[in-house]
């Protein structure tokens, strides 16, 4: 049940506005209460009397009413919602919210809220994968906000491919398990390590990598949002955690995360090493700026610690310790190493070679790789997915 919870529903251009009828009917079947922003393109597909009716509110579309001359308070709008899900999101939609062009009062909204806020992208297969869309979802959930996936199947054009909007019981179902998620977590202290790490070598330049540190945020913040006590050591990352919870102590170097680690190698329950720490650094660090030369130039490198296998070396029996793997070649037999050698419970082993896995990218595929052998090989989803199935098995880790 929803019953008490304050839902503003974004309704915006696109044939599936019509299942936003059934998504506000199965938000009051669980006794939300909802009021519903359309944009006007939005009245073209569906008409605002049916959402009012559904919604048991007046409906709002207009900066003012027209009539009255009344103005809508969209700040008042964003204030009382606990959750807005703009469902469906056209393509223009979402441009408009990623760029802040506020030119309707739906947009007016989303930039005013102060809760979170979900999208459901609905378009044309074409028009999801074009790079400006792609980009568009890339920075909306970059400012924290939620993409709700949409699903591949047969769309408005005729077309077959990846642009439905995802199902309202479904998304209803998504809606009630934020609400009310299982807290499983609940005083458990976890360490998770996430980003690159930047080895400096002169004042203006440092050696680093292409990770995001999406992945490694969105564990912190699915434990978090689990109960859990978080510290999110993070690299060098743009990314912000959902979560308020999460203490988030940011660093640049292998050698300040070992240092911050190893601050909590006996407190400890559950440590994940999402961080994508370099391997060496530079021996010297130059106080002045190098200068070119004729010749070329060797910089020596030195080892940075390993922060997983010091946890795993003192690891008690009552600690959980997970390690990634990034792997190009021979993938389950090297993950299977480091899984012994770092003294892992499991080690997550990402494959580079798949499409829509890796680096920079909202999405994951990944192998859990555990002893003896036994591998789970799960399909291509949002790494806030992956998360959740790294938290589901640590809880039976825990259990065992
Ligand atoms: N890791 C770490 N500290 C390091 C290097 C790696 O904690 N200095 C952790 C990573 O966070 C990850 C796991 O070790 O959980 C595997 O990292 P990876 O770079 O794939 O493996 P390496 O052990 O560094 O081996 P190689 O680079 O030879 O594959």
């Amino acid at each position: 049940m929803l019953k008490g919870k304050k839902i503003v529903i974004g309704i915006s251009g696109s044939i599936a506005a019509y299942k936003s009828t059934f998504l506000v009917r199965a938000l009051k079947k669980l006794q939300a209460e909802v009021k519903v922003v359309m944009t006007s393109s939005a009245c073209d597909f569906i008409t605002p009397l049916t959402l009012s009716t559904v919604s048991c509110n007046p409906v709002q579309s207009e900066f003012y009413d027209k009539n009255s001359g009344d103005w809508t308070n969209h700040v008042d709008l964003g204030m009382w919602a606990d959750l807005i899900v703009i469902a469906p999101a056209s393509a223009n939609t979402l441009s408009k919210m990623a760029n802040g062009f506020c030119d309707n009062l739906l947009v007016a909204t989303y930039l005013s809220a102060k809760c979170p806020v979900w999208f459901a992208p609905a378009m044309d297969l074409d028009m999801y994968k074009h790079p400006s869309t792609v980009k568009n979802i890339e920075l909306l959930i970059q400012y924290g906000n939620r993409c709700i996936e949409p699903k591949y199947g047969e769309l408005a054009s005729g077309l077959i491919g990846k642009g439905r909007m995802e199902e309202p019981d479904a998304i209803a179902e998504l809606i009630s398990n934020y609400f009310f998620q299982k807290r499983d977590f609940t005083s458990k202290h976890v360490i998770v390590t996430a980003g690159p790490t930047y080895e400096t070598f002169d004042p203006v330049r440092f050696i680093g990598n292409n990770s995001s540190g999406k992945m490694g945020i969105a564990i912190a913040d699915e434990f978090a949002s689990r109960g859990a006590i978080v510290t999110l050591v993070c690299g060098p990352s743009s990314v912000k955690c959902h979560s308020e919870t999460v203490n988030r102590i940011d660093v640049v170097s292998a050698s300040e995360m070992f240092e911050e680690v190893m601050l909590k190698k006996s407190d400890f329950d559950i440590a994940v090493m999402a961080a994508a720490v370099a391997d060496y650094r530079p021996k010297q660090v130059f106080l002045n700026k190098i200068k070119k030369k004729d010749e070329n130039l060797n910089i020596e490198f030195i080892r940075t610690q390993d922060i997983l296998k010091s946890l795993g070396k003192e690891k008690r029996q009552d600690q959980i310790l997970i390690g990634f793997a990034m792997e190009t070649e021979n993938e389950l037999e090297n993950a299977s190493k480091k899984l012994i050698s770092k003294n892992a419970d499991l080690v997550v082993l990402n494959s580079l070679t798949e499409k829509g896995a890796g680096f920079k990218l909202d999405t994951n595929k990944v192998t859990f790789v555990y002893p003896e052998n036994k591998f789970i090989e799960f399909e291509l989803k949002q790494k806030s997915g992956v998360a959740n199935d790294i938290a589901n098995a640590v809880k039976k880790l825990l259990n065992d």
